[in-house]
């Protein structure tokens, strides 16, 4: 079969209800909790992507039961200490950057040298961002030149608390040591700049021995040892993230509405939203409700009548880090030029993704100006397209695909993507949505 999509037609206006898949950032830390909980912890609506199927093979490879039982998912934890495992242990995070980063923190006491690898792109990616802060705590580890994967972590029975000074806005970084600190004696302390919080809202769900200080500019995070963890059934809601491609669908074409059912609208997660309301388009939460700690909602989103540009506060950057790509489509179609700044995180994804920012948006004629960590974005309102688009080799970073398909979907031409089995990494259900809203085809 081919892995190639070809997209010639624009998507005619819609009027639809829809429902996307579970939150990944979730269902992964989910897995990760009640791997190390004493009982048997049950999801429902758990993300069945690659990235989560991954971190489910790496709590099995470390000795624990995983059982599906109809579309719900059961984990026997065997207590905070219940890992178990051989020696010469390889573990795989495949392309997923929050499992890698954070199974090394609970991996930070274990007996046995355990090696950890991924795939094509993860292995491109930082991981010294997370050796440095763990190593403090005593575990010890080697590293590819220094700073990749594949890597072998060293676990250590007399860790040392540690404080951590957390910069990059990385809620990966700040979760794994987290985690370490759950498993070390005395008081860690992380100051940690704004990132999603689901970490500390699940460790306060459970009544772990985290404490959260919000100050403006920074959260100050103590963590005490853990005794145990209860076990802990979750529903897990539709992600944000997901949820952003058919948002700027939305946005970037006539005469739409849409409703997006059951949303985790977590407020260090919903930056895309804020962003697109300040850009004139008209967005609503409906049915607010609280699950277990996190915000969840109904979106509705209207098409706008026209789109005005950004000049994108930074503080924004860590709430909307993953819809960069789609934010910038919108930015490609608004009155005016827009500017984004202090983004050289972006460049850090699946893709350096700042990168491929500017490819898409070259190739559809949008002109740029591009630093290693900004870019300024001409809009043109009438953009509509006549020619030819190919998009491939973007080390099939599942958000690349999927910006390129809302991209053709709303700005017409003859596209030809490539590697759609990207989607699997984070939302198998894509394009069987897309398909539900094209009448056309
Ligand atoms: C994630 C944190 C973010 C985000 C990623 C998921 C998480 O990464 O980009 O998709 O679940 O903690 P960083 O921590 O590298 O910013």
């Amino acid at each position: 079969m081919s892995n190639k999509i070809v997209i010639k037609k624009k998507i005619e206006s819609f009027k639809k209800k829809i429902e996307v898949d579970g939150d990944k950032s979730l269902s992964i830390r989910w897995i990760l909790f009640s791997s190390l909980a004493s009982g048997v912890s049950k999801a429902k609506n758990l993300l069945m992507s690659d990235d989560v199927l991954a971190a489910i093979e790496t709590v099995k490879k470390l000795g624990i039961k995983v059982k599906f039982n109809r579309n719900i998912c059961e984990i026997y934890g065997k207590g905070i200490r219940g890992y178990s495992y051989k020696k010469n242990l390889t573990l795989n995070a495949k392309n997923s950057g929050t499992l890698g980063r954070l199974i090394l923190g609970l991996l930070i006491d274990t007996t046995f040298p355990i090696k950890l690898i991924g795939d094509k792109s993860l292995s491109k990616r930082d991981f010294k961002r997370v050796s440095d802060p763990l190593s403090k705590f005593g575990a010890k580890f080697k590293l590819n030149k220094g700073r990749y994967l594949p890597l072998t972590i060293n676990g250590s029975k007399k860790l040392k608390p540690i404080y951590y000074s957390e910069k990059k806005g990385s809620a990966q970084c700040k979760s794994a040591v987290i985690f370490g600190g759950l498993k070390t004696k005395n008081t860690t302390i992380i100051k940690a700049k704004k990132s999603r919080n689901h970490t500390e809202l699940l460790c306060k769900y459970l009544n772990l021995p985290v404490k959260v200080i919000r100050k403006k500019e920074y959260d100050l995070i103590k963590i005490n040892q853990m005794k145990k963890i209860k076990k802990l059934n979750y529903n897990i809601p539709s992600d944000i993230s997901s949820s952003a491609f058919f948002l700027v669908l939305t946005a970037l074409n006539e005469n739409c509405k849409l409703i997006i059912k059951n949303v985790n609208i977590n407020p260090s997660r919903i930056g895309v939203v804020t962003i697109l309301r300040k850009m004139g388009i008209k967005i609503k939460f409906q049915n607010q409700k609280i699950y277990k700690g996190e915000k969840k909602a109904d979106i509705k989103i209207v098409s706008p009548k026209s789109i005005k540009p950004i000049n994108c506060p930074p503080s924004l950057n860590s709430r909307a880090i993953d819809e960069f790509l789609l934010i910038f489509l919108v930015a490609a179609k608004a009155n005016g030029t827009s500017y984004f700044k202090d983004l050289a995180e972006l460049n850090q994804k699946e893709s350096p993704r700042l990168v491929w920012g500017e490819k898409i948006l070259n190739k559809i004629g949008i002109k740029t100006i591009t630093t290693n960590n900004s870019i300024k974005i001409f809009g043109n309102p009438n953009l509509n397209l006549k020619k030819k688009v190919i998009i491939k080799n973007f080390l099939k970073d599942h958000r690349v695909f999927m910006t390129s398909v809302v991209a053709a979907l709303s700005f017409g031409g003859d596209w030809n993507i490539y590697d759609k089995d990207s989607i699997n990494s984070s939302f198998p259900n894509f394009l069987k949505i897309i398909s539900k809203l094209r009448k056309n085809v």
